[in-house]
């Protein structure tokens, strides 16, 4: 994906913030915060950036992300110093600060670690603190600046290393902190300050203006005879693109719905009629058989993504032969998917997410993916422009493989009926406390370990099963749930009793990274 030869994008949103991907784990956090201040931002990778390339994007500031490498080591990302030269403001975060100072000819050391609350002290009066009047920022790295040759200090950690600076007669910074972290607080006062009184970029995105725009680009891509597939799962990302081409085309749109058999309770039926609530009447495909025969016995999570995404592209083109008029497929692939899905080299890739890699080579039919610009935060503001209901834009989001993701190991009939019912259980006693709209995802986990239990005096021998609720931006970074023991105890006590195959219930407390959200 391409914002130069994109010209739906290029068109409306000229100038934009170049964030320059390092291999950070809070690029998208960067971009989300430039978004949030009405400015469009593109994040790419260091390895695709150069003079031509910068030319083209012509971007109003750029911001060179935080990363996970030294900046001596051998495999260590670089970029030329012609980057500094280019008269375009530059903010370099953590490593991108490292990076800029190294390039000047500075000196980086190995230090003590400062992770987490930081206090630093502002040495210098600059616009980029300008209206910040806190103490605290949140640091994450070992290394640190010793110098930064032709610039100004503006500020300090309380071990005397260098928090942020700025290069003389240039409009160059580097932060060692993370503005972009809410646990810097108002630190987006920091980034703001950055793209409006040090760089002079205007406020040129706002997301619901587009929708007229998305739909008139439907319209020119599809044309006046083709008839679109989509497959709709309930989610915001596929109703709203769905709802989107209902207003495009109309009736030539064909949503299906297939239940895979990896859905959870009661979820087609819900489903099949929050969507026609909104006039989207699907094609109900009961294909559960045809997907578990072949995933009963698999033991990891990639070959299931495989089977799945086979499996659906076998039913796409079975609805497509039948009505040749439909020549286009469409897909609500958001920024993160396309992002993450290898437009960035040498992040490695974690996991085949359905929506852009498990389709397999074979299915050759024209994509269309209006919301491939969008964060998912920005679709849910397109789906509420277009009035689309709260239970459904606000609903968790759920892997396209289902529960399938949420079995490890073997997977078997009946641990899939564990994670499915352990899973409402979840989802229920949350809605029942009021506290399924303030988390990202909420659900169970059933693996292969078993713990002895006593159930009715006899000892048995039970699955365990582990809750995951988590926090989250976009799914690239999330924490766990701080939830209160009554409710622990109630989600506890209903899944040991309700389902007698589980003797052991266990609660997830890794942050993504270095976990992931789903087990696999
Ligand atoms: P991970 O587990 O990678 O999940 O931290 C990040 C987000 O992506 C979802 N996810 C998937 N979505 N197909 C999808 O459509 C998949 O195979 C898949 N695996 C993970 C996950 O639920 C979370 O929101």
């Amino acid at each position: 994906m391409n914002y130069v030869s994109d010209s739906f994008i290029k068109e409306r949103v000229k100038k934009p913030v170049l964030v320059i991907n390092f291999g950070g784990q809070y690029s998208h956090l960067i971009a989300r915060r430039v978004r949030e201040l009405n400015v469009f931002s593109l994040i790419m990778n260091y390895e695709h950036i150069n003079e031509r390339v910068l030319r083209e994007i012509n971007p109003c500031a750029i911001i060179l992300s935080g990363g996970p490498y030294s900046v001596y080591d051998e495999k260590a990302p670089r970029i030329g110093k012609w980057l500094l030269e280019q008269d375009i403001p530059v903010l370099g975060i953590c490593y991108g600060a490292q990076l800029i100072a190294s390039l000047m000819g500075g000196h980086i050391k190995e230090g003590i670690g400062e992770y987490g609350r930081t206090k630093i002290n502002i040495v210098e009066k600059d616009l980029l603190f300008d209206g910040w009047s806190n103490d605290y920022v949140w640091m994450s790295h070992r290394d640190y600046i010793i110098d930064v040759p032709d610039s100004k200090i503006i500020a300090y950690t309380s071990n005397n290393y260098i928090a942020a600076y700025k290069l003389r007669n240039k409009k160059i910074y580097g932060v060692q902190f993370h503005p972009e972290v809410k646990h810097t607080i108002n630190g987006t006062r920091i980034i703001e300050n950055f793209l409006f009184k040090i760089a002079d970029c205007k406020k040129n995105w706002f997301v619901e203006d587009l929708v007229k725009s998305l739909v008139d680009q439907i319209k020119g891509t599809v044309g006046d005879r083709d008839k679109v597939l989509i497959a709709v799962s309930g989610g915001v990302d596929s109703t709203v693109t769905a709802y989107l081409l209902k207003i495009a085309i109309g009736e030539r749109v064909i949503p299906v719905f297939i239940n895979h058999g990896l859905l959870r309770e009661g979820e087609d039926k819900e489903v099949v009629e929050n969507l026609s609530r909104i006039g989207i009447k699907p094609l109900y495909i009961d294909a559960y058989k045809r997907f578990l025969d072949r995933l009963i016995g698999t033991c990891d999570c990639e070959t299931r993504r495989k089977i799945i995404g086979e499996e659906y592209a076998r039913i796409f083109k079975e609805i497509m032969d039948r009505d040749p008029s439909i020549k286009w497929f469409a897909q609500g692939t958001t920024y993160p998917d396309v992002v993450e899905s290898g437009t960035i080299p040498h992040t490695d890739k974690i996991k085949t997410h359905h929506n852009v890699g498990g389709l397999p080579e074979w299915f050759k039919v024209n994509i269309i993916e209006p919301l491939k610009w969008f964060y998912k935060d920005e679709v849910r503001m397109i789906g509420e422009k277009l009035g689309i209901p709260k239970e459904i834009i606000e609903r968790h989001p759920f892997p396209g493989p289902g529960l399938a993701v949420r079995i490890v190991g073997k997977f078997t009939l009946k641990k899939l009926g564990i994670a499915r019912k352990a899973s409402k259980i979840v989802e229920d006693t949350l809605k029942k406390y009021g506290l399924y709209d303030n988390v990202w995802q909420a659900f169970a986990v059933v693996g292969d370990d078993h713990w002895v239990g006593i159930k009715g005096d006899k000892r048995v021998e039970g699955y365990i099963v582990t809750i995951r609720i988590v926090h989250s931006d976009d799914g690239m970074t999330a924490d766990y749930h701080r939830i209160p023991y009554e409710v622990l105890d109630e989600i506890t006590a209903k899944i040991t009793g309700e389902i007698p195959e589980v003797t052991m219930v266990t609660y997830a407390v890794t942050p993504k990274p270095p976990s992931t959200i789903e087990p696999c």
